[in-house]
Formats: structure tokens, C-alpha cells, sequence
């Protein structure tokens, strides 16, 4: 029997009990598949997809389509695991009705279990506005990389008794809200720490230190497959760019060698049917 899919209760229990959570990014089916085998907690269809994926310099540029595109696409894969939709910069900031509508786009297109945005108060009226809608909602808090420019590029917050209070005060009012998790992302372990004792709901790390109730991971950086950089907070656990690159060198050595395909790899005919082919083109 596969795994049993997780609830947010299951979630605030874990927060509770103190067994962390551990959830990473996944784009596609197939690693979406791994992350289920591997038995992660939950899933972010993270809007990292643009740079992970598309290339792009920034999360600035991704759209709902692809968002849903590749949502639909893990929901597919992982059908036992909590799938979270990360909303695209512009999908929620513009009005609330447009956030419910977007929101609900990743429920009804890619039957995701929650959606994720980026803000503290500025963007509470759409987190109470989604949740009035039925739906479930994670903050994401500290760096927050839609919005690196004002931020003064991808860098570690809360790192002043000033922007910690202020990054605590966004975490009461998301909870406030109705937020049912909240993310924090490369703040110091303290400061996160002090959020996770605040708050009555999960609060998840990603470069915010070992106390969280759970840690976040991007897979192309787990996997190492994203060459663009590497955050202090990342840890590699594998090189499978290296792996990758070589596998592809020797698939075309063998080919300009004459070694690939080799007869294994190829179809027989039904016997005696070459013989009548040759008749034929006489
Ligand atoms: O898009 C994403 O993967 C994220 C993480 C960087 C937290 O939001």
C-alpha cells in the first residue's frame, strides 16, 4: 500500500510533537515520482521553475500557465504526497479578487492541496481572502525572491533587531490571517527560532537554521543540477550535472565509434520476411 497523503492536521501535529517536516521542490513528473518514493512530506511546485527550469535570471517572469503546466504535471506523479502551487510574481498583488481567482486556478487546473505567496501584512487581506475561498494558504517570509529588487538582490534577512521585529510582526499577521504554515527563508536561526515559539503554526526553514518544524530544499540543488550559483544554505548531495554530462559524452563517443547501437538495441524481422522483402524489390 503506498504512502498515506498528509493533512495540514497532520502537519500541525508534527509541529507539535516536534517530528520535522521535510519537503523539497519538484517541476516535473519524474521528480515529483522521486520525491514521493523518497517519502517527502510535501511538495513546492516552487516558482524557482523559471530559473531551474526556463532559465530565466529571476522567479520574476514566470506565469500561472507554466505554474499550473508543471503542477499538473507533479499532481500527476505524486498522488500520496501534499502538493503546495507557488503563486507567480503579479498573480496576487494586484487585487484580491485576482489572488482568489489565481488561487482557485491552482486548485481546479492542478488539484494542488495549498497554495504559497510571498509577503507579510501587505499581502494579509489576499491570504484571508483565499482562505474565506476554502482554500489553504502558506505565508513566505524573508528573502522573498519576487521581490530580490527591492530586497537589494537574493539576500539573507532579518539580520537587524529592526527588520527581525518587522519580519516577526509579518508572521503574526499571516497566522492572524489564517495562514496555516508559514515559510522563512535565509533569516538567522534565532530569529527563525523566535517565530517558530510565536506562532501555533508550522514554520518551515530554508537557510533559517536547524529549529524550524521543517526544512525546505530546492531538488536542482539537492541534486546539483542548478550550476547558475549556490547558496550559502544549500548542501549538495549529489552531483548529477557531473553524472548527467558524462552519460551524454559517452552516448556520443559510442555513436561516432560505431559501438552505438549496438544489436541488442535493435528490432528483428519476423524470420524469412527479409528474404520476401528482397524478392519484392527485385
Ligand atoms: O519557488 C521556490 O522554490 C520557493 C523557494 C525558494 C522557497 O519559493
Amino acid at each position: 500500500m503506498g504512502k498515506k497523503k498528509l493533512t495540514r492536521w497532520d502537519l500541525q501535529k508534527m509541529k507539535v510533537s516536534g517530528e520535522k517536516a521535510v519537503w523539497i521542490t519538484a517541476y516535473d513528473y519524474w521528480n515529483a515520482t522521486f520525491a514521493e518514493k523518497a517519502g517527502m512530506d510535501m511538495i513546492l511546485v516552487g516558482d524557482s521553475l523559471g530559473m531551474c527550469v526556463y532559465g530565466y535570471e529571476s522567479t520574476v517572469p514566470v506565469t500561472m500557465d507554466q505554474c499550473i503546466c508543471h503542477s499538473e504535471a507533479v499532481r500527476r506523479a505524486a498522488k500520496n504526497t501534499f502538493v503546495i502551487g507557488d503563486m507567480p510574481f503579479l498573480s496576487y498583488q494586484v487585487s484580491v479578487e485576482r489572488a482568489v481567482l489565481n488561487a482557485g486556478r491552482f486548485h481546479k487546473e492542478a488539484g494542488v492541496d495549498a497554495i504559497k505567496l510571498e509577503g507579510g501584512k501587505r499581502v494579509c487581506p489576499q491570504i484571508r481572502a483565499i482562505c474565506d475561498a476554502g482554500m489553504l494558504v502558506m505565508g513566505h517570509i524573508g528573502l522573498t525572491p519576487q521581490s530580490s529588487g527591492q530586497l537589494g538582490g537574493f539576500k539573507a534577512q532579518g539580520r537587524t533587531a529592526d527588520a527581525a521585529y518587522e519580519l516577526i510582526e509579518d508572521a503574526k499577521a499571516i497566522q492572524e490571517a489564517g495562514g496555516f504554515a508559514l515559510l522563512v527563508e535565509a533569516v538567522p536561526p534565532e530569529v527563525c527560532d523566535i517565530i517558530r515559539q510565536t506562532l501555533s503554526i508550522p514554520v518551515y526553514s530554508i537557510g533559517a537554521g536547524i529549529d524550524a518544524d521543517g526544512q525546505l530544499m530546492i531538488s536542482s540543488d539537492v541534486t546539483g543540477v542548478f550550476q547558475a550559483f549556490t547558496p550559502k544554505f544549500v548542501k549538495k548531495y549529489e552531483n548529477l550535472a557531473d553524472k548527467t554530462i558524462q552519460a551524454f559524452s559517452d552516448y556520443r563517443k559510442d555513436v561516432k565509434e560505431g559501438k552505438f547501437p549496438a544489436p541488442e538495441h535493435t528490432y528483428k524481422m519476423i524470420d524469412g520476411e527479409f528474404d520476401k522483402l528482397t524478392t519484392l524489390l527485385k
